[in-house]
């Protein structure tokens, strides 16, 4: 793993979408696995800034989304699907062939988490993932006490996730259960960028960087893997030794 501090918020945005852009020039045919979330907003509305700045094609290029909320549907806005469509794929005209997406809502997660795995497993697997990180130290839905070895699943989310995911809906919604890709598909991807911003993030980005490795604060598996980048703003970083 390698820590990149960055000035403040759109400096850090601004080197994750130049990232992204890179990968796809070097790589026409990459698979990214985006998050959704607050964070990785303003690097994704400057990735469709760059792609067009730079005429980079996304065409050939697969996109997986790492989670969604259970039982929320896609039109909602709060959804991982409706952040997604909006911040990327509309703007990258992304076509709907390449794009990987649970579906939430239905009566099968199992097969869904089943059908995301063998995806991954026949593309390839991924070429760069691009996620944040919970006030509780999750990834995706890799909530506390995770196994790292795990691959799709769906997970009862914990009180903090339930609390502090209201904030992406515009009215109270019940934010039971999440479905996502696992620990064990981050440590199989070949780049995984985590992103943080502000001083409300600082505590755990301390515990994920500084800390020791275990799943009770997922996101310590950064740690581990050789090409994982832990890229955050100063705020962010303000816990940091040195
Ligand atoms: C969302 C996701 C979550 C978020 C995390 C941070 O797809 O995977 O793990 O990345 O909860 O959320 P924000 O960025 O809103 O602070």
């Amino acid at each position: 793993m390698q820590l990149r501090i960055f000035k403040d918020y759109p400096a850090l945005s601004d080197a994750v979408a130049s990232e992204i852009v890179e990968l796809a020039k070097s790589n026409p045919e990459a698979v990214f696995c985006f998050a959704s979330g607050d964070t990785p907003r303003m690097a994704f509305t400057m990735l469709a800034a760059k792609a067009r700045e730079e005429q980079v094609s996304f065409d050939r290029c697969t996109f997986i989304g790492l989670d969604e909320w259970v039982g929320i549907p896609p039109e909602n806005e709060g959804s991982c699907h409706s952040f997604l469509h909006t911040t990327v794929f509309k703007s990258l005209h992304i076509s709907p062939n390449k794009i990987h997406l649970f579906n939430a809502m239905s009566n099968e997660l199992f097969k869904q988490c089943e059908t995301m795995d063998k995806l991954i497993r026949d593309i390839g697997g991924i070429d760069l993932m691009v996620v944040g990180i919970g006030m509780n130290g999750h990834i995706g839905f890799n909530e506390p006490g995770i196994p790292f070895d795990k691959y799709s699943h769906v997970a009862n989310l914990d009180e903090t996730t339930q609390s502090v995911g209201q904030k992406y809906f515009k009215q109270n919604s019940s934010l039971k259960q999440g479905i996502t890709v696992g620990l064990q598909h981050l440590m199989e991807a070949r780049e995984v960028i985590l992103m943080a911003n502000g001083a409300k993030k600082a505590p755990i980005i301390k515990k994920a960087v500084e800390g020791e490795v275990n799943n009770d604060v997922p996101a310590s598996i950064m740690q581990l893997h050789e090409q994982g980048w832990v890229m955050v703003d100063e705020e962010a970083a303000s816990l940091l030794e040195d």
